[in-house]
């Protein structure tokens, strides 16, 4: 493998590009590409703006027009080859008379993977893989979680105080984090396509959920919920009509109580498992059959114990504040049953540290570890 340093930049720029697509492209992946000449002088450059609309590739070579013939396409995903909401990506750039293909990363979905690649070099366009590549998966994590494992990438979210607590033990939690902070919750609430909170947190808070301001995005309002318990008169029911509130309950669940709620206007899922573990796991695939691509996690603290016990957490945001709270009884972030020994701990590649009116949000990945512990 072997690129140039005019090619180097022109990927750092598609991958800037694509990044512009998160929450309007979703569950198709963020994809930028640029079309540079052989002295790297940009001629053209596209992103995927939002599902549906045109793929990255088709956008940067109708910006660069005649002047694509013998040039260079740098783009951050494998180039489709099928026929879907837009015709094949791999037969615009043939069209186009491009003469090398730059791809970050491979596209592992069917329509894809590898084929996209290997159609192009048989047009006898000189392709390469694998420039910036770490990035670009990085980028496409979420839509890769989806095509891969069929369910979607979990964003953990929590604020807490500096000594761990994320409520008071009589219960309160408003606010611990600071407006700045709550702002930036609502921005990622925007982009997201489900938000997820344990019944009890429902029951506790009585949160809306909701994005304010409005994303590009509306998220569908999933409560874990094995009893139907959430109460009818909170006020994620009261506005169900509004926002979609999808309550996730067990085969079990008292019928009167699921019909109440789905005569409020809640759709109620009945999750296969006699226990919560594997309700969870079903949920999760079930979230992934309806192509939801980000889920956030907003608590309590059962829930992101169940979650994380499962491995099943993929991103973490916390946000800390200088305040000490106190109490044996007071609620943490996580509960479940933990690990036993600190190497089995999840470990968390933190990707920001920042400061948001006195709060210390740190973001981060949860690297793939071994299984849960028996
Ligand atoms: N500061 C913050 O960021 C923040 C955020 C959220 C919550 N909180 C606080 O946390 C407290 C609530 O925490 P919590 O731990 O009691 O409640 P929770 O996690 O909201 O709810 C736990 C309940 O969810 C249901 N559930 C369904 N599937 C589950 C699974 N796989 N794993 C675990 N639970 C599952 C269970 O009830 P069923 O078996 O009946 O379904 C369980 O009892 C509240 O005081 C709230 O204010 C603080």
């Amino acid at each position: 493998m072997s690129f140039t340093p005019g090619e180097s930049v022109a990927m750092a720029r598609a991958i800037v590009l694509a990044r512009r697509g998160e929450g309007w492209v979703e569950p198709n992946p963020m994809v930028g590409a640029v079309v540079i000449a052989d002295d790297g002088t940009t001629l053209g450059e596209g992103w995927h703006k939002r599902f549906g609309g045109d793929h990255a590739e088709v956008m940067a070579l109708s910006a660069a027009g005649p002047a694509a013939r013998g040039a260079t396409l740098c783009v951050s995903l494998e180039p489709c080859r099928h026929v879907g909401k837009t015709p094949p990506c791999t037969d615009a750039i043939i069209a186009a008379g491009i003469r090398r293909v730059v791809v970050a990363a491979g596209d592992p979905s069917p329509h894809a993977n590898g084929e996209g690649v290997a159609k192009l070099a048989a047009e006898g366009i000189a392709v390469e893989v694998g420039l910036r590549e770490d990035e670009a998966v990085r980028l496409t994590s979420p839509f890769r979680m989806l095509v891969q494992h069929g369910r979607p990438w979990m964003i953990a979210k929590w604020a807490m105080s500096l000594d761990g607590k994320v409520a008071t033990h009589a219960g309160e939690s408003r606010w611990i984090s600071s407006e700045a902070s709550r702002k930036i919750v609502h921005a990622l609430r925007g982009r997201v396509d489900g938000i997820m909170i344990g019944v009890n947190t429902a029951i506790a808070d009585d949160p809306l959920l909701t994005a304010r301001p409005p994303g590009p995005r509306t998220a569908v309002r999933i409560v874990l919920d094995s009893a139907a318990r959430l109460p009818a008169d909170g006020r994620l029911v009261a506005t169900a009509r509004e926002v979609p509130v999808l309550v996730m309950v067990a085969r079990d669940a008292p019928p009167a109580r699921v019909e109440r709620l789905r005569d409020a206007g809640c759709e109620v899922f009945q999750c296969d498992g006699d226990e919560r573990q594997e309700r969870l796991s079903v949920a999760l695939q079930e979230l992934g059959r309806r192509r939801l691509t980000n889920v956030l996690v907003e608590g309590g603290m059962g829930l992101l114990g169940g979650l994380f016990d499962a491995r099943k957490v993929d991103e973490v945001w916390s946000f800390i504040t200088p305040k000490v709270i106190g109490g044996e009884d007071a609620f943490t972030p996580v509960g479940g049953r933990g690990v036993k020994e600190i190497a089995a701990a999840a470990d968390i590649d933190v990707e920001e540290t920042s400061f948001h009116g006195g709060d210390v949000l740190i973001r981060g990945l949860c690297r793939p570890s071994a299984p849960p512990e028996p």
